[in-house]
């Protein structure tokens, strides 16, 4: 009876956290087309492969272009739409997946 109950809450609990965050493969699925599937594009020849730069570095561009804050080759309207309906925790947590390529 215990243990029934038990494993029920453990497989809540399961179903809960994956509904409440993303996963990291959905936050990045749309990076991947500019950025290359583990942040290794020189993306136009111009923009460097994003898997270099580390977690913080990360977080403070994402953060910038969502306040349309940067503009370093001219499409920085173009990455504040990519970046625009992301959260706070989110943009955390992509930063962090970006980080450990
Ligand atoms: C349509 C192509 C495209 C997509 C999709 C895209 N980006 Fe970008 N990204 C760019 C371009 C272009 C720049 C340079 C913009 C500028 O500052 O002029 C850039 C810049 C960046 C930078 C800064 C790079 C540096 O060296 O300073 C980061 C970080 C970044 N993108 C992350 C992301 C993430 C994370 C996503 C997905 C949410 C994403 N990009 C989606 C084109 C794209």
């Amino acid at each position: 009876m215990f243990s029934k109950s038990f494993s029920l809450l453990a497989l809540l609990g399961l179903l809960q956290s994956n509904l409440l965050s993303a996963s990291n493969e959905v936050l990045y699925n749309s990076c991947r087309f500019c950025h290359g599937e583990k942040g290794e594009v020189t993306y136009l020849g111009k923009v460097e492969p994003i898997k270099r730069l580390d977690k913080t570095a990360l977080a403070t561009l994402l953060q910038s272009y969502k306040k349309g804050e940067i503009d370093q080759i001219g499409l920085g309207k173009l990455m504040q739409a990519q970046i625009a309906n992301f959260s706070d925790a989110d943009i955390e947590q992509l930063s962090a997946y970006i980080a450990s390529f």
